[in-house]
């Protein structure tokens, strides 16, 4: 029987100020996920965690991708799969992303690599309509691509590896839900012209400071008047995280993807780590149960473990 155990990485979506166009793959923490391949043409789930995801296929974020190839295919196969997630759904961190594009490169995998990456990502977006009713591409091409990927376009798909240079990034998920869902609807149908020009001036020196290796422009391009003024109010202790990691040397950061997870970027491990205790310092005080990452920059985006069995 044809089967692959696959890790699928967590990702952060938006890199500030470019929400729904930038996203970058992170080292820690993964899901793990085996496949099979079927002789009959349907898609089973299994869970391996206690997170009561949905086992209905067309409802479960692996699901409706794998549903979506075979129907797009005349393949008469189907497949097995179970997800043992560490990544937890409502984080932030690309949970169900992580599912989604673990699914279709273990697919792919098992189907002999008749995919490209840009439909392998069409694919997984799927599972993201299923967990937001919407189609986003930020958390799935860099978890398949892997390192920081702008997605220039989703209809057609336009997706550009951008190249970065070394950073740490540290990751506090308080333990509270945000449904993605919810901080899209939150969000205001229109923006002001100069708020347009700030940001869109942001994206660029994000993207022109990435491939520069320039710290300093990647550090003042972490800004964004859009969003996080709005989504900020979701989680505690935000605009304390912010201001007191960056006077500790990060270079900035902000929310991870819809929240409540936050993000800092730093130059050096002593610096990362510093903000880290900054982080369970605040929500120590607070009172919030969360978790913290300290990791870097995944290149290889969802890894295959082991091959046919
Ligand atoms: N770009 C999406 C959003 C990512 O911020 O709504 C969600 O993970």
């Amino acid at each position: 029987m044809k089967e692959v155990k696959i890790y699928s990485p967590a990702t952060i979506a938006n890199l500030v100020c470019g929400f729904d166009v930038l996203g970058l793959c992170l080292k820690e923490p993964c899901d793990i996920m085996h496949i099979k391949l079927m002789d009959e043409k349907k898609v089973v789930i299994h869970s391996a965690d206690g997170y009561n995801l949905p086992s209905d296929p067309a409802q479960n974020t692996a699901g409706a991708p794998l549903l979506e190839i075979l129907a797009e295919t005349d393949l008469q196969i189907g497949f097995d799969v179970t997800i043992e997630k560490h990544i937890k759904p409502g984080s932030g961190i690309g949970s169900s992303a992580a599912s989604a594009a673990g699914a279709v490169v273990a697919a792919n995998h098992l189907l002999g690599n008749i995919f490209s990456k840009e439909d392998m990502v069409r694919f997984a977006m799927f599972g993201e309509k299923v967990a937001s009713g919407v189609k986003h591409a930020d958390n799935i091409a860099p978890c398949i691509y892997g390192g920081i990927t702008l997605i220039r376009s989703i209809f057609p798909l336009d997706i550009v590896a951008i190249p970065a240079p070394q950073m740490l990034i540290t990751v506090v998920h308080p333990q509270i839900e945000v449904r993605t869902s919810d901080a899209r609807q939150i969000l205001r149908k229109e923006v002001l012209l100069k708020d347009a020009i700030k940001q869109w001036g942001n994206v660029a020196g994000l993207v022109a400071g990435f491939m520069k290796n320039d710290y300093e422009l990647i550090g003042r391009s972490l800004e964004d008047v859009i969003i996080e003024p709005v989504r900020s109010m979701l989680i505690p202790g935000f605009d304390e995280v912010k201001k007191r990691c960056k006077e500790a040397g990060a270079l900035g950061g902000g929310i991870s993807g819809s929240g409540p997870s936050i993000f800092m970027m730093s130059k050096d491990e002593a610096t990362a780590k510093k903000v880290e205790l900054i982080m369970q310092d605040i929500y120590n005080r607070i009172g919030l149960p969360h978790h913290t990452y300290v990791t870097t920059i995944n290149n290889e985006g969802v890894r295959i473990v082991n091959g046919e069995k």
